[in-house]
């Protein structure tokens, strides 16, 4: 049978490394005893220098779904005209779910598979400023794991606090964060939310949550309904080294063992390897015939969506795959059937995308399509190569044990 762990290349859940995997069956302890105070004591400061930042992270027992609610909630009250920037289905979801708590939401769509521009989320303030509903809160999404795009947040966030200097800025950066450079205090956000089973190298269940001084202010003022996702409950219980409620322990135990092991590799060796591994997607899938969704100056270095040829039937292509042990991820909302995505973040090696790429490369062929045998290959490794060499002349952004 094939080995299917070896190839799970969706957007998260992520593979496991070993020291996480066995973590996961460490007997349990007392939540609100000195082991579990102890681990917050390490995990939340190994946090904040992932984040890049000095402001508190709460540990939510959520998927990234409950952390953007808690996002939402913590923040606003219903009534507050919101910008939401939505560059895809994430993005979507995020306006969403303010819209349900009733805030008066104002959506900035752009068109799926490109980056969101300064100047048009400057507009979009100027709009709602003109109809006397300036922002109280602008949502951003850091990586849109639907299309493939890395918004270009700094910029972003950088036109909101010119436009709106006293909006939050909140934001979505659940399939990036920890992968590629990331700098919540360097860029101003207030509100940032990301998930145990990204780049963290963790399973479901956790989604960890920044929270700035501004934004606690303005959790003091809102009133949307909270209970379970009060990060006040969170904040007061963390101080006591615990959560208000019973966290998803074992989870616990594994983030912290994969934030020993980033620490260990340095956020400038993820960077690197991250940004190699998109690359060698890239460069791999187009070698294979296939169209890459995203803009290319905005493609994202965790995950990449390629179009689905027009005369493939993809249910029976990926149907191959699977039995050739390789797993993708269909397309999402309103790319369902008309793009895949390959994901490439977290315990990921350059040798894992080529392992995917061949598989790719003999269903193509067993298919009986024109591919040149190799060659995506060549191209992976010459595309990695080009990218570990760009970026050991840049300057990293972020260095290991940077901030906090
Ligand atoms: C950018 C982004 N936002 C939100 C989510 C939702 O997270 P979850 O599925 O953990 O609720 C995901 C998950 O893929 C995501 O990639």
């Amino acid at each position: 049978m094939a080995n299917l762990e070896a190839h799970l290349r969706v957007p998260g859940p992520t593979p496991l490394p070993d020291a996480v995997r066995e973590a996961g069956a460490r007997q349990m302890v007392n939540h609100r005893g000195p082991e579990f105070a102890a681990l917050m004591g390490r995990v939340v400061p190994a946090l904040q220098r992932g984040f890049r930042t000095k402001n508190e992270i709460l540990l939510v027992g959520a998927s990234g779904t409950g952390g953007l609610e808690a996002a939402v909630v913590n923040h606003l009250s219903p009534g507050d005209p919101v910008l939401a920037v939505s560059i895809g289905a994430f993005g979507d979801r995020f306006a969403k779910i303010a819209t349900r708590y009733g805030a008066d939401v104002t959506v900035l769509p752009v068109e799926w598979g490109r980056a969101a521009e300064p100047d048009a989320v400057r507009e979009a303030i100027a709009g709602m400023r003109r109809e006397g509903r300036a922002p109280v809160a602008v949502l951003l999404t850091h990586n849109e794991t639907s299309t493939g795009v890395t918004n270009p947040v700094e910029a972003l966030a950088a036109a909101v606090r010119e436009a709106a200097p006293e909006a939050l800025l909140v934001v979505d950066a659940i399939s990036g964060l920890g992968a590629v450079p990331f700098d919540t205090d360097g860029w101003g956000l207030d509100v940032v939310v990301t998930g145990s089973q990204k780049s963290w190298m963790v399973p479901p269940g956790l989604s960890m949550i920044a929270v700035s001084p501004r934004a606690w202010a303005a959790a003091e003022r809102a009133t949307m309904p909270r209970f379970y996702l009060d990060l006040k409950a969170h904040r007061d219980a963390a101080e006591k080294g615990s959560t208000p409620w019973t966290p998803p322990v074992s989870v616990c135990f594994q983030l912290d063992v994969a934030l020993a092991l980033i620490e260990a590799e340095g956020y400038p060796a993820i960077f690197a390897r991250h940004a190699a591994c998109g690359a060698a997607t890239r460069a791999g899938l187009a070698a294979l015939g296939f169209r890459l969704f995203a803009d290319p100056a905005h493609a994202s270095n965790t995950v990449t969506a390629a179009l689905v040829p027009g005369e493939m039937d993809w249910k029976s292509f990926n149907a191959d795959l699977r039995r050739r042990g390789l797993v993708l991820a269909g397309g999402q909302g309103k790319l369902t059937g008309l793009v895949f995505r390959v994901g490439h973040l977290g315990d990921v090696t350059v040798n894992q995308i080529l392992a995917a790429l061949e598989i790719l490369e003999e269903a193509l062929i067993a298919g009986g399509r024109p591919v040149d045998r190799g060659a995506a290959l060549a191209a992976a490794v010459r595309a990695a190569d080009a990218a570990l060499a760009a970026g050991a002349t840049a300057t990293a952004p972020a260095g290991k044990g940077a901030a906090a």
